[in-house]
Formats: structure tokens, C-alpha cells, sequence
């Protein structure tokens, strides 16, 4: 038996964590054995949760390196969960490839750019081996439409990895972002 590789991604904000948790929660309710995983970079929410925007939340492992991974599997483990796959190293793409050759399922949910639209390089591998791919989006902070593809940082110091919510990120659409970007040039 082998597993399937489905990835979910999109802007900040949209709903990319819901969806790996309604995933988790489908997997329970039909007595399988899941397990969760988050890096240890992103402490918002606690130490051993993930958590999505609105505080729903479920118990998770946190590894700094992928390879940890392999110490946690079992032979009765089902599906595997990785949550901000932005923030591992590229090792997660091999590690995926021997859970799903051992006939382990896994979700993986992480940014695809980052505010200055670069990719997550581990976000940009998995996509590209996915079985399925989920591309959410966000409501548009600016204009209020659901197309936000674009994570927007107000005060755009701290590097491109820097963990937050609200006080330092916002989504918007290619539009709203693009009308931002001409402001700002005139500034
Ligand atoms: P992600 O992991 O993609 O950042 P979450 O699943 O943690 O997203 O959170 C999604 C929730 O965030 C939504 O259900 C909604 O309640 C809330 N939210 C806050 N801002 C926005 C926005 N701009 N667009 C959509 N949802 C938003
Ligand atoms: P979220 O997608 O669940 O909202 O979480 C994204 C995390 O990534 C959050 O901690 C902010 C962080 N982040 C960066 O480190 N760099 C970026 O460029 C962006 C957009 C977000
Ligand atoms: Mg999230
Ligand atoms: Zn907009």
C-alpha cells in the first residue's frame, strides 16, 4: 500500500491550518491514527498546539529538523500532518517521499511566498510532487473581497522569517497590493 501527498496553501489568513485540521478531525472520527507535527520556530499559540486564527486547536509534536519525523512513525500510524511547512528545511521533501512509500497519507500546510513574494523553496518541492493541491485564499483587508493572495507586512522590518499575526501581517489582493506598492513609490 502506498499513501498520497496533498499539500494546502495560500496567503496568511486563509484557512490553511482549518483545512489541515478538518483533515486531522476526518481521519479521527474514522479511528485512524494521526499524528501532528509543527517546526519549533513558531511559538505563537503555545508550545505543543497547532492552532489556527480563530483558537481551534490540536496537541502536536515539535521537531526543529524533518528527519525527526522518521523517530515518531509506527507501523500503525495512518496519516502524518505537517503544519508551516515554510519553515523546514528541504530535507521534508525526502522525508515525505519515504512516509508516503511506506503507505502513510500526508497533509502538508504552509505559505507559498513570503510578504516580498519570494517561494518557500520546501513549500515550492511539495507542491510540485503533490497528488493534491488546496490553494486557498484570504479576504482582502483593503477591499473586502474574498481573492487575497498576497501577505502584506504593515511595518516591513524583522526578515523574511519572522513568526506573527495581525500586528505585523495583513492579506490583501493583487489589486489592493499593487495600488499599495504605487503609494509607496511615491512616498
Ligand atoms: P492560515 O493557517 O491560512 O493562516 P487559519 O486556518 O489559521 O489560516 O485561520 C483562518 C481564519 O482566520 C478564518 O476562518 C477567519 O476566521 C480568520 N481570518 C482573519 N482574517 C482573515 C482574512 N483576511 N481572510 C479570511 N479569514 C480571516
Ligand atoms: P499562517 O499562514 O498560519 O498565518 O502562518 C504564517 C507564519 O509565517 C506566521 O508566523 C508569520 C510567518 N511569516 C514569515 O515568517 N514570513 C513571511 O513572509 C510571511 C508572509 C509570514
Ligand atoms: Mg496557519
Ligand atoms: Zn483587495
Amino acid at each position: 500500500m502506498v499513501g498520497k501527498i496533498t499539500v494546502i496553501t495560500g496567503p496568511m489568513y486563509s484557512g490553511k491550518t482549518t483545512e489541515l485540521l478538518s483533515f486531522v478531525e476526518i481521519y479521527n472520527i474514522g479511528r485512524k491514527k494521526t499524528i501532528v507535527f509543527k517546526p519549533s520556530i513558531d511559538n505563537r499559540y503555545g508550545e505543543d498546539i497547532v492552532s489556527t486564527h480563530t483558537g481551534f486547536k490540536v496537541s502536536a509534536i515539535r521537531i526543529s529538523k524533518s528527519r525527526e519525523i522518521l523517530d515518531y512513525i509506527r507501523d500503525s500510524i495512518d496519516a502524518v500532518f505537517v503544519d508551516e511547512i515554510q519553515f523546514f528545511d528541504l530535507e521534508l521533501v525526502d522525508v515525505v517521499k519515504e512516509l508516503v512509500f511506506k503507505g502513510i497519507d500526508v497533509y502538508c500546510a504552509g505559505l507559498d511566498i513570503s510578504y516580498l513574494e519570494n517561494p518557500f523553496e520546501t513549500t515550492a518541492k511539495l507542491l510540485a510532487m503533490a497528488d493534491e493541491v488546496i490553494k486557498k485564499k484570504a479576504v482582502c483587508e483593503k477591499c473586502g473581497e474574498h481573492r487575497a493572495t498576497y501577505s502584506y507586512k504593515i511595518i516591513p522590518n524583522g526578515g523574511e522569517i519572522d513568526v506573527g499575526g495581525k500586528e505585523k501581517y495583513i492579506a490583501l489582493c493583487r489589486k489592493c497590493l499593487s495600488e499599495i506598492k504605487k503609494q509607496e513609490v511615491i512616498l
